[in-house]
């Protein structure tokens, strides 16, 4: 197999610096996550050992507007973006000129907010003449499974975040290729939809992860889509839920809301569970990854390292590096997983 090397020059002097999984020697790489509500930076030694990890959470702020809100999250993002790259740099106890390459998300994501990270990073990059690596967000999340372990291609990956839900086959580092999709609403968006019609505050996902564990799993059967092995489907399931909720209210007076985030969530975590393992099977691979915020679901997980008993391998991030973060940035950044290097990268919302 041939070696994964590339060369990059440097942005003032064109000194030529390698990065990849074959260099000989350390690699080090400083990136900055900004794609929605996370300001986060990190400094990563060859794609796996993180020497600084710092995120700064817009939680609070957004809480009180139920979902984030773009442009507050780009001045919030400003605010701040030099703060977590002087406490990274005081984390690692490196120095700027001590980094072998600057990273930035370029995309996707909120384009004010990307903006502030892809601009401090270039201008790093710049100032202290190192190679600029620009990052797709949903390699990144699929890279945090590099960090700390021993994982290496081919594996299929399971991304569901806010934005995406995507079967990923994993070649080779820097060959990926999506093979399920879904058709509309993402888990997490899902999750964060039917929290809100619960009552749940922002962000919805993890609230309903803790409610759904006081409650029977098994109180309601809500639909799976009917749809195809590489498609999925959540819309439907969130009118159910909708559905449901009325139905109840009106009975009962008053929601179950624990048996109702449990039956959702077994509806889910199956429906995601089955057409993976049903995809793995199809492509003879027996190693997966979870990847992406909903990935810190509980249930989720608990049914995928289930798999174990089946002869599969399974690995999942620490809840830190499966929503935004930056070490996975700096790993897709070292593992050149669909890595965009030219100085005048310019960052983009939606996956082309
Ligand atoms: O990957 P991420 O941090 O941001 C995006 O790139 O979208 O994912 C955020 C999503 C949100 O929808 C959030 O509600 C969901 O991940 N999430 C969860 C859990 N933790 C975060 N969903 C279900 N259970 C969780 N424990
Ligand atoms: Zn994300």
């Amino acid at each position: 197999m041939s070696r994964i090397i590339k060369t990059f020059k440097t942005p003032f002097s064109g000194k030529l610096v390698e990065i990849g999984p074959d260099v000989d020697g350390d690699v080090i790489i400083m990136a900055i996550e900004s794609s929605c509500d996370e300001t986060a930076c990190a400094v990563v030694r060859n794609g796996r050992e993180v020497l600084a990890n710092v995120v700064a959470s817009q939680i609070k702020t957004h809480q009180k507007f139920g979902g984030v809100v773009p442009e507050v999250a780009a001045r919030e993002h400003l605010e701040s973006i030099n703060l977590v790259i002087a406490e990274a740099f005081e984390q690692s106890k490196l120095n700027p000129s001590d980094i072998t390459a600057y990273a930035a998300t370029v995309g996707p994501g909120l384009v004010g907010s990307l903006l502030v990270g892809l601009n401090a990073a270039k201008a790093l990059a710049i100032t202290y003449d190192k190679p600029f690596i620009g990052v797709n967000h949903l390699n990144a999340h699929v890279c945090a499974n590099y960090i700390d372990t021993d994982l290496k291609p081919p594996f299929v990956a399971l991304l569901v975040s806010g934005g995406h839900t995507q079967v990923i086959r994993v070649d080779s580092y820097i060959e990926q290729h999506i093979v399920a999709e879904t058709i509309d609403d993402a888990v997490g968006e899902a999750y964060d939809k039917v929290a809100r019609l619960m009552g749940l505050p922002y962000p919805g996902g993890p609230n309903l992860d803790k409610m759904s564990k006081n409650g029977d799993k098994y109180a309601y059967k809500l639909p799976q889509a009917k749809v195809g092995d590489d498609e999925f489907s959540f819309s439907g399931l969130k009118t159910a839920v909708l559905q449901l909720c009325r139905r109840l209210k009106e009975n009962l007076g008053e929601l179950p809301k624990e048996d109702v985030a449990a039956s959702f969530q077994e509806c889910i975590s199956d429906t995601l569970v089955k057409k993976t393992v049903n995809i793995a099977q199809k492509h003879n691979i027996k190693t997966l990854a979870l990847a992406g915020g909903v990935a810190a679901n509980s249930e989720i997980r608990r049914k995928f390292f289930d798999l174990e008993n089946d002869g599969y391998k399974v690995y999942a991030p620490p809840m830190k590096y499966c929503t935004d973060n930056a070490s996975m940035v700096a790993a897709s950044a070292y593992f050149l997983a669909n890595t965009m290097d030219d100085l005048s990268q310019e960052v983009f919302s939606r996956v082309k």
